[in-house]
């Protein structure tokens, strides 16, 4: 008998398989594939490992700006997707290892609920039953797609098989100009791939700033992307050596399509029919302080939970208040107000709390304070002046949100998350000096605004 048996060793699953160890609990994961989930196998780390190579791809090219002659550089696409692999090898079987010291019975095969307990169907197809106190849901999420894109492996892909081609494509179409679309374009877009990048809503990163899609659709046009919003695809005619992407009476003809267009909890097919577990269009709804579902013992967390962000890190945390319910009796909610977004284009785009038209929406007096990068000694010096910091806070009250585009924004972010989840006040905030010459002093400039006293 297991205090815990968690079903799917993505981030949240593997967190909370590894958290249990604080409490001397008997733990086994259950995971069809690899350890890591989508995150590390087929999602964040991946798809990171390849920002990277456009990011030095695109310095190279601006290394005369900065009196360094290297000549044109040439892409190795086999040598970027193994490094790629190795990172993602390297970290699963680091996983593995930590699992492994920690007690945790990580258990090969397809789990689904059975009768109080799990089944598990090995790859050898031998069913095995599991006996336990109680059970964490955390199966993950896929990709979706639209009707006339299904897709087929080949010409329409989603990032599962883009982080996997073996050779660069020539021309791409990308639907979809959230985060993976978003950092797709880069990827493909900064080492010569013909971009068409697609989104229904009227900016990249819909959810983002307005100020910060903009910054990000000029670094976008710079690099020859063709960013096209407000704007629907009809149905793509897949033909034996291309394909062909309609829209507004218009066309553009393809290599590869890459829907982008979220993802869909996979609930499907694991038991949940004999529980009282509640589903929604598929997502399981819980209990938010203590992740626990309506059935008593069986919880979820990450991606296939109702009304939470799709983020590998606010799946670790879901793992943590699992765990701690499982363990203690007391909860330990996760705090959403302050999850830090991460959108690893060049440069990032990054944000924390509400955006300007969120708190408004919230019904808050709002203030806004942004602060450019054209001035600031350390951006001139990377060449990198395109971004901007911004802070919305309530009319003589707390910090509410913030979004920072820069190169390395997704670590900038971070000072302001305490702001955001601390309710910080502009002036308590802005009372701290920032070194200088850094790329955070355009926090601090802002902080300054924001307290009705700027410097520069
Ligand atoms: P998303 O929800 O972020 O973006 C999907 C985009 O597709 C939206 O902008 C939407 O308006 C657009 N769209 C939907 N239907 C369309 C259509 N028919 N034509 C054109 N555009 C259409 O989903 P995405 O980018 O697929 O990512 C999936 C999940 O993974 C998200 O929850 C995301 O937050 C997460 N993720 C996070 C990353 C990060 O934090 N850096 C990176 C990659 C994914």
């Amino acid at each position: 008998m297991y205090d815990v048996v968690i079903i799917g060793g993505g981030p949240g699953g593997y967190a909370a398989a590894l958290y249990a160890h604080n409490f001397g609990l008997s733990v086994a994961l259950v995971e069809k594939d690899r350890v890591g989930g989508t995150c590390l196998l087929r999602g964040c780390i991946p798809a990171k490992s390849w920002l990277k190579t456009a990011e030095v791809f695109t310095h190279i090219q601006k290394a005369a700006e900065f009196g360094v002659n290297v000549g044109e550089p040439s892409l190795d696409w086999g040598a970027a997707l193994a490094r790629k692999n190795n990172i993602v090898d390297g970290l699963v079987s680091g996983l593995g290892g930590l699992l492994k010291t920690r007690n945790v019975e990580v258990i090969d095969g397809y789990g689904t609920l059975a009768d109080g307990g799990v089944e598990v169907v090995g790859a050898d197809g031998e069913t095995r039953r599991l006996e336990t106190r109680n059970v964490i849901l955390a199966t993950g999420s896929k990709p979706r797609s639209i009707p006339g894109y299904e897709f087929d492996g080949n010409r329409i892909v989603s990032s599962d098989e883009a982080l996997d081609w073996e050779e660069r494509p020539n021309r791409v179409a990308i639907i979809g100009a959230g985060a993976i679309g978003s950092e797709f374009a880069f990827i493909l877009g900064s080492t010569g791939t013909e971009v068409h990048l697609f989104e229904m809503l009227d900016q990249v990163v819909p959810g983002a700033e307005p100020e910060a899609a903009k910054a990000l659709t000029r670094e976008m046009k710079k690099r020859g992307i063709k960013v096209r919003t407000g704007i629907g695809v009809g149905p793509a005619e897949v033909n034996q050596d291309r394909v062909v992407v309609p829209f507004e009476g218009e066309y553009v003809d393809v290599d590869k399509v890459l829907v982008a267009v979220g993802r869909a909890p996979v609930t499907d097919n694991i038991g949940l029919e004999t529980t009282k577990v509640e589903v929604d269009r598929g997502y399981i709804l819980v209990d938010l302080n203590t992740m626990m579902t309506a059935e008593p013992n069986i919880y979820a967390v990450g991606d296939i939970v109702a009304g939470t962000p799709q983020l590998a890190h606010a799946g670790f945390a879901e793992g943590i208040a699992a765990i701690t319910h499982i363990a203690t009796g007391e909860t330990a909610p996760v705090d959403y107000r302050a999850i830090p977004l991460v959108v690893y284009t060049d440069p990032e785009v990054a944000a924390v709390g509400l955006t300007e038209a969120k708190a408004r929406e919230a019904g808050y007096d709002v203030e806004v304070h942004d602060h450019g990068m054209r001035g600031l000694g350390r951006a001139i010096i990377l060449g990198e002046v395109g971004g901007l910091v911004k802070i919305v806070s309530e009319k003589d009250g707390p910090i509410l949100g913030a979004t920072v585009v820069a190169p390395a924004a997704g670590e900038l972010i971070h000072e302001l998350m305490y702001a955001v989840a601390w309710e910080a006040l502009p002036a308590e905030a802005a009372a701290f000096i920032h070194a200088h010459p850094t790329m955070s002093e355009a926090i601090g400039e802002t902080l300054l605004s924001a307290a009705g006293r700027s410097l520069h």
